[in-house]
């Protein structure tokens, strides 16, 4: 199986980016584990980080024939995109979603995702290792598909 991470807006920037509230470990910090993690699970994984909302929507149509899974963090689009929210339901597979924080300890506009209608897992405020907890949880359920 394939499983595609996806990060959106200002994610490039995690270790520099509010340490206080997303940590001190970079997006290729996060790669990095979710990778070593794939493959003892032995699945693939495909990741990305994108600023345009347009980018993220090509990406999930990518998955309809690449991937079994998709774990996303829509960073900011989370809370406005009813595009991201459509191509999530143009695609078959599994999706997680997935907040470093614990959005909804946050501000009110935070508390609202367009995303988790669709999803079959939400993650908010594990930090960076909520990626490695999503991912094992798609490993599960494919394996029992
Ligand atoms: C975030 C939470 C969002 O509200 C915020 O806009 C982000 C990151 C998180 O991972 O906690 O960019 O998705």
């Amino acid at each position: 199986h394939t499983i595609f991470i996806l990060n959106g807006p200002n994610l490039n920037l995690l270790g520099k980016r509010q340490p206080d509230i997303y940590g001190a470990e970079t997006l290729a910090d996060v790669e990095a584990r979710c990778r070593a993690l794939a493959e003892s699970l032995g699945v693939t994984v495909a990741f990305f980080q994108s600023n345009h909302e347009g980018v993220i929507i090509d990406t999930i149509h990518r998955a309809r024939e690449e991937a079994a899974a998709i774990i996303i963090n829509p960073g900011a689009f989370t809370h406005t995109s009813v595009a991201i929210l459509d191509a999530l339901n143009a695609y078959d597979g599994l999706v997680f979603e997935c907040h470093i924080s614990n959005v909804h300890k946050r501000e009110p506009f935070r508390h609202h995702s367009y995303v988790s209608g669709r999803a079959d897992g939400v993650m908010a405020g594990f930090g960076t290792e909520g990626y490695e907890l999503c991912l094992r949880r798609a490993c599960s359920l494919l394996s029992k598909a």
